[in-house]
């Protein structure tokens, strides 16, 4: 079978098209960051109007590709949440209209559960069970993860996401959005031994997370520094590199806590800030050091994309198979609903899960 998935939940308008036989047959991106860069973070208002232009022809570029050689859809997935709802709605209205009018059945997909299951685009996809350590611009998750379906989460942040955490310390030292790739270059250039920034919570018991007060720490040093913002470039590097060190070495104390605690052997990395070369390496390490593995997917699969969305669509129409989907036009089908907040633990319903 072949599915169309198609992301528009924040600031990335993707489509690919997965083939249950085949796998990945193409999958494109169009990035808002030029857009949204003036405003120093994501506009919602304007995301959606981005996605509105730009949605329609990139789907029909991948529907007329060279790869996929003319081929009908068997269903069409879709970001229903969580995220900004304007945006999610033009990729809901946009998936289920097509779906519709193809007469095929339109699958909604919670994008958490198409990071989670990144991984699985790769030529080394991880067994279940195991545990996936989500980091993105809105979520912190650690979630167990026994089967396809079958998500418990372990952990979460307070406060601040990971990549917030990453955006808005940007923002104060003057780099710019998005900023967890700005900090992570200029990081290269810090030294290692000036500044030695909290790990947040990681002396309590537990695995939730709060990346807020590591903000306000490096918002304090920087001030003492210099108060009126007039860093000069090393230091700026230093800082970024203590804070990225911080994140860095917190996230990896928490999984190998979880995987200790679980008893499981395998950890996924995904979400944008998973395509944080210092995370992957230190996540790699802690990994082996404890007997387990650590599987990411590439770069471009951590951060948004349309691919996670066609995968995570194939996965909810093999489970909706049972339930025999209606592709006639019905009431619930006709209505563009979209979950701005969603829990990934909600999706579970239906799923025979051991726990
Ligand atoms: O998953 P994602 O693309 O979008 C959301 O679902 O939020 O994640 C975006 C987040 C942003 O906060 C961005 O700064 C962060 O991922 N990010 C990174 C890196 N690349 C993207 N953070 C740290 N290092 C990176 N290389
Ligand atoms: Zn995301």
């Amino acid at each position: 079978m072949r599915i169309l998935g198609i992301e528009t939940s924040c600031d990335d308008t993707g489509a690919a098209i997965y083939d249950s036989a085949k796998g990945l047959i193409v999958h494109r991106l169009a990035s808002q960051v030029d857009l949204h860069r003036q405003y120093g973070g994501v506009v919602p208002e304007l995301a959606a109007r981005d996605h509105i232009r730009t949605l329609m022809p990139l789907v029909d570029n991948i529907l007329h590709s060279s790869e996929n050689e003319g081929k009908k859809m068997d269903a069409v997935a879709y970001t229903a949440g969580p995220g900004l709802s304007g945006a999610l709605l033009v990729g809901a209205s946009v998936g289920k209209s097509l779906a519709y009018s193809w007469r095929i059945p339109a699958v909604a997909v919670h994008h958490m559960e198409g990071h989670l299951l990144a991984p699985m685009l790769e030529e080394n996809p991880p067994p279940f069970p195991f545990i996936a350590l989500l980091v993105s611009g809105g979520h912190t998750l650690l979630v167990d993860v026994e089967k396809e379906g079958c998500y418990q989460i372990l952990g979460q942040s307070l406060d601040d996401a990971a990549g917030e955490a990453f955006d808005k310390t940007a923002k104060l030292l003057g780099l710019g959005y998005p900023g967890g790739p700005a900090i992570s270059r200029i990081a290269q250039n810090g030294d290692p031994d000036r500044f030695h920034f909290p790990r947040p919570m990681v002396n309590r018991p537990g695995l939730d997370f709060s990346f807020s007060g590591l903000k306000t720490h490096v918002r304090t040093t920087a001030h003492a520094l210099q108060p009126e913002g007039n860093l000069d470039d090393q230091t700026i590097s230093d800082i970024a590199l203590g804070f990225e060190l911080a994140v860095v070495d917190t996230l990896g104390i928490k999984c190998s806590r979880a995987l200790k605690q679980t008893g499981r052997k395998r950890l996924i990395i995904a979400g944008g800030v998973g395509a944080n070369r210092r995370l992957r390496d230190h996540l790699r390490r802690i990994t082996a050091d404890i007997g387990a593995e650590a599987f990411y997917p590439r770069p471009e699969f951590c951060t948004d994309n349309g691919a996670m969305i066609a995968y995570a669509g194939y996965v909810r129409w093999k489970m909706m198979k049972s339930e025999k989907p209606e592709t006639s036009m019905n009431q619930k089908q006709a209505s563009f609903d979209v979950k701005p907040r969603w829990s990934l633990e909600d999706i579970q319903q239906g799923v025979d899960c051991q726990r």
